[in-house]
C-alpha cells in the first residue's frame, strides 16, 4: 500500500522533528551493525524520550490528533466500563484502580465521574503511562472535568505493590512493540529495519533464537500451511510485560480492551499481510516508515497470547468477549434508553455513540474485552452476555 502521498504535508516543525528522530534511528541502526529488530524500531519511533510519537508533545488522540479511541469518541464507553469496575470494587469491599496507558486522560475523568455517581469510587486512581509527556495532558483533562476527584489520582513511575482492585487498559496492548516475520520457502525470516537512501527500510534476515521458536510454536498451534510470502507479527515481550503487571495485582481483576483476535484467526493463512496499522491525521495505512515519530504504529492483539501470558503469571482467564457484548453486559442499552434531561441533539449523539461502539461493522466485533483475575471468583457482568473464551 503506497500511502505517503496521500498524507497531508508536514509543517517545518514536523519535518525538523522527523529529521531528529531519523538521526536517532540511523545512529541506532549503525551502532547495531546496520540492522535492528522491528520491535526496536517501534520502541524508538513511539517511545524514545523527547522524540518518539507518544513522548514528544504533539497532540495524538482526539479530533485534532491522529486517531480517536472509544473513550475519546464515545463517553458512554467509559460509563459502561465504570459499571464493571463498580461491580468489582463492591465485591472486593473497595480497592484501588490502576489505569495503564491513559492517553489524553478522558477515560480516567469519565470513569471517575461515573464511579462517583455510583458511589463506588476507588480509594486511589493510579495512572501509569510510558509517556511522561502525556501526564500533563492527563492532569489537565482531570482538573477540568473532575477537579474534586483530582486528589485521588496518582501518577506512578513504576507498577505499584500488592494492588487490590482493578487494572484497566484500553488500546494499550496494541501499542506494545512487536516483531515482524515473513515466510520464504518454508523458512522463517525476520523483517527488521536497515537504513537506506536517507530513511528506514524493511530488511530481511534469517530468524533465530526467540523469534524462530515463537513462530514455529505459532505454526504448530494454528496447524495451517502459511503461503509463501506470508507476513505477520508476534509480541515476544508480552509474557514478561504481563507477568510484571500481574505481579502488581494481589487480588482483583485486570481488564483489557483492544482490537484483536484469537490466535487461530490472527494467524489464519488468509490474513497473509499482517496486522500492522499506522495512524496519521485520521488516515490509516501500513507503512511504519512513512513518518517516523509523527504517526502511531500498532499491531492487532493475539488475545490467546494474552490469556496464556495471564495464566503463566498465575491469573485466571475470567472472561473474553466482543466489545459489543461487554458493553451490553454493562448496561449500554440502559444508558441509551435513559434520555432524561437530554435535548434532541444529545439523544441522537448518544445513539450514534452506541452504534459506533457496538455495531459489528464499526468497533463492536473488531474490539474485544478480556478479564484476568487473581483471587476473585465473582461473576463479571460484562462477560455474562456472551462467553467467547472457548475461541481462545
Ligand atoms: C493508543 S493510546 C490509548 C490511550 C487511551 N487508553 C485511550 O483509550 O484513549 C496508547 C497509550 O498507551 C501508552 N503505553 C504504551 N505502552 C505502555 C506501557 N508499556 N505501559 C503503560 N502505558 C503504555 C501510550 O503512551 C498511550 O498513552
Amino acid at each position: 500500500m503506497s500511502v505517503a502521498l496521500e498524507l497531508p504535508p508536514l509543517t517545518a516543525e514536523e519535518s525538523a522533528h522527523a529529521a531528529r528522530l531519523g538521526e536517532r534511528l540511523r545512529d541506532e541502526i549503525s551502532r547495531c551493525g546496520g540492522w535492528i529488530d522491528f520491535s526496536r524500531y517501534m520502541q524508538i519511533a513511539l517511545y524514545e524520550p523527547g522524540l518518539g510519537y507518544y513522548s514528544a508533545g504533539a497532540r495524538k488522540l482526539g479530533e485534532a490528533g491522529d486517531f480517536i479511541t472509544a473513550p475519546e469518541v464515545a463517553p458512554v464507553f467509559s460509563r459502561c466500563l465504570a459499571v464493571q469496575c463498580a461491580e468489582v470494587l463492591r465485591t472486593l469491599g473497595g480497592g484501588d484502580l490502576l489505569e495503564l496507558g491513559a492517553g489524553s486522560g478522558v477515560m480516567a475523568a469519565a470513569l471517575l465521574e461515573e464511579l462517583e455517581r455510583r458511589d463506588a469510587l476507588p480509594r486511589r486512581y493510579f495512572i501509569l503511562d510510558v509517556s511522561a509527556d502525556l501526564r500533563q495532558r492527563q492532569r489537565e483533562a482531570l482538573a477540568s472535568a473532575v477537579p474534586r476527584l483530582l486528589e485521588r489520582v496518582e501518577w506512578l513511575d513504576r507498577l505499584p505493590d500488592a494492588l487490590e482492585g482493578l487494572v484497566v487498559a484500553n488500546e494499550v496492548l496494541d501499542a506494545l512493540a512487536v516483531e515482524r516475520f515473513v515466510i520464504r520457502e518454508g523458512a522463517v525470516r525476520a523483517l527488521g529495519v536497515a537504513w537506506q537512501h536517507g530513511g528506514p527500510v524493511w530488511s530481511e534476515a534469517p530468524a533465530g533464537g526467540r523469534l524462530l521458536a515463537a513462530v514455529r510454536h505459532l505454526q504448530r498451534e494454528v496447524g495451517v500451511e502459511w503461503p509463501d510470502g506470508y507476513v505477520s507479527e508476534v509480541n515476544l515481550g508480552l509474557g514478561e510485560w504481563l507477568a510484571a503487571v500481574a505481579g502488581a495485582l494481589a487480588r482483583g481483576v485486570m481488564l483489557f480492551v483492544d482490537y484483536g483476535l484469537p490466535r487461530r484467526e490472527y494467524y489464519s493463512a488468509e490474513r497473509s499481510s499482517g496486522t500492522l496499522l499506522c495512524h496519521c491525521r485520521h488516515r490509516f495505512h501500513d507503512d511504519p516508515f512513512a513518518r517516523p515519530g509523527l504517526q502511531d504504529v500498532t499491531a492487532w492483539v493475539d488475545f490467546t497470547a494474552v490469556a496464556e501470558a495471564g495464566q503463566a503469571a498465575g491469573l485466571e482467564v475470567a472472561g473474553y468477549t466482543t466489545q459489543a457484548h461487554f458493553l451490553i453486559g454493562n448496561g449500554i442499552g440502559e444508558f441509551v434508553a435513559d434520555v432524561t434531561g437530554l435535548d434532541v441533539a444529545e439523544r441522537v449523539n448518544l445513539s450514534r455513540q452506541a452504534m459506533l461502539l457496538t455495531l459489528p461493522g464499526e468497533m463492536g466485533e473488531r474490539f474485544k474485552a478480556l478479564a484476568l483475575t487473581r483471587s476473585y471468583d465473582a461473576p463479571l457482568g460484562g462477560f455474562a452476555v456472551r462467553d467467547l473464551r472457548h475461541t481462545l
